[in-house]
């Protein structure tokens, strides 16, 4: 019945479903950190002795020690972190081991572990981001001129320039940034001390405890502390907007890398060959970004339904918390110094990129534009006028800018030779001056205010 790795019955099959230590070991620094805040609190509550406090650092340090040089007897046995370090301490120092957990439960250690686990990562990310927008910032101020297509629906709309292109995604950075932070000021409350779920007869002090652990105070609800998980969904759901605005200009990395765009280029150090084909250069780094959010949108899916049906307080199902957040916050951690480094490594194709520009007619608007402008006439009608001078450039295989003024006279008389004044893809984006628009004076504003901002 029990078959395989099971075959020892009952035991072995709860143990194997029990065991989480193949991943919790990853919150040892913050356990043991969370014990010598715990054990510095006791000893000056005189709830332990200041001897069993010292007996009970130097025992985690050793431990400490240990893990960090791969020495450590890890147990599938003991469990879980926290019982793999309490047991290893009392082999240490012995009865003075045993007084730590004077006070406490797993389930405020492991709420204050976790906790301080995602905090750390929500500052990472913070940094992270703030490293990205710096490349691209940088991208923009080298590109302010450089013109471009823009699209709609991903076809040529309008020239822009790719700074401008740059520092739209500057924007979507900084705004993942600031959820972060914000996510971070309601996390930043500590869950120790409220023990098992109710609290504790012992004169514990939390808010030192609190301060210890960089946290700005207690939570003050013990069933809240023990059973909140949202801290987590939270900064998953930071985590995934942040990786769909990763994987968006992922896809344009992949689009403008293709040999039918040839927008940009990525070296060697982004970019693999293929093992068949020698012409290839493939963008594997960007597609794997752009893929990266699956598994972290996937992680919130996954830890939202496993909250949703528990009542409170704690109950075993919070183990599951842990493996999808360290899973997504992994692949963000990896997205983000990838899509830094992509984004410095880019050079775009200024010749291609130009020529892109102009072609597909993008400058009608700014013909229909001139038409409003200087012959007062209403936008509805300059939009018919401009469509049909556009048919006729479509007709000769030329771009407007090459369709002779006779041709344009023919459709309305009253058009002058100003009108190539607005033509080029250049003149376009130059005259797109209005607050947020794509001019190479805005770009530029905007790269100046940027740094100021970034320093
Ligand atoms: N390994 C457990 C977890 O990750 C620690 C808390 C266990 N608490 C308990 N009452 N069994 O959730």
């Amino acid at each position: 019945m029990w078959g395989g790795r099971f075959a020892a019955g009952p035991g072995a099959l709860m143990q194997a479903i029990n065991v989480s230590i193949g991943f919790d070991r990853r919150l040892a620094a913050q356990d043991i950190a969370g014990s010598k805040a715990h054990s510095d609190m006791l000893a000056a509550q005189s709830i332990i002795t200041a001897e069993d406090r010292d007996a009970i650092h130097m025992g985690l340090d050793e431990i400490k020690a240990e893990i960090e040089a791969g020495t450590f007897p890890w147990s599938e046995e003991l469990e879980d972190i926290h019982l793999n370090i309490e047991a290893r301490l009392k082999d240490k120092i012995g009865e003075a081991g045993g007084r730590l957990h004077t006070g406490r439960s797993r389930n405020d250690q492991v709420a204050t572990d976790f906790r301080l686990w995602v905090r750390e990562h929500v500052e990472l990310f913070q940094n992270q981001l703030t490293a990205l927008i710096e490349a691209l910032v940088e991208q923009a101020d080298a590109n302010a001129d450089t013109i471009m297509p823009g699209f709609t629906h991903l076809q040529s709309a309008q020239p822009v320039t790719f700074g401008h292109h740059m520092l739209a995604y500057a924007e979507m950075f900084a705004r993942d940034r600031a959820r972060f932070a914000d996510c971070h000021t309601r996390l930043n409350e500590s869950p120790l001390g409220a023990a098992a779920l109710a609290g504790t007869p012992y004169p514990i002090d939390r808010e030192m405890t609190a301060k210890a652990l960089g946290f700005s105070r207690p939570m003050a609800n013990s069933l809240d502390a023990v059973s909140a998980r949202d801290f987590a969904l939270e900064a998953l759901s930071a985590a995934t907007i942040c990786a769909t605005h990763l994987s968006r200009l992922s896809e344009e990395i992949v689009i403008w890398t293709s040999a039918q765009f040839q927008f940009i280029k990525l070296t060697d150090a982004f970019t693999t060959g293929s093992s068949i084909m020698p012409q290839k250069r493939n963008p594997d780094a960007a597609e794997l970004v752009r893929a990266k959010v699956g598994r972290i949108m996937g992680a919130f899916t996954a830890l939202s339904i496993v909250m949703k049906g528990l009542p409170l307080a704690y109950s075993k199902d919070m183990q599951e918390d842990k493996e999808p957040v360290f899973d997504a916050f992994d692949a963000l951690e990896l997205g983000l110094a990838a899509m830094a480094g992509m984004v410095a490594d880019m050079t775009p194709n200024k010749e291609r990129l130009a020529e892109a520009a102009g072609a597909a007619f993008s400058t009608a608007t700014d013909l229909a534009d001139w038409l409003v402008m200087n012959l007062n006439m209403p936008f509805r009608d300059a939009h018919h006028v401009t469509g049909t001078i556009v048919a006729l450039a479509e007709k000769q295989g030329v771009t407007l800018d090459a369709l002779a003024l006779a041709d344009m006279r023919s459709v309305e008389p009253r058009i002058t030779s100003d009108i190539f004044n607005v033509l080029t893809p250049l003149a376009s984006a130059t005259s797109r001056t209005s607050y947020g628009g794509t001019s190479p004076d805005n770009v530029r504003q905007q790269v100046t205010s940027w740094k100021a901002k970034l320093t």
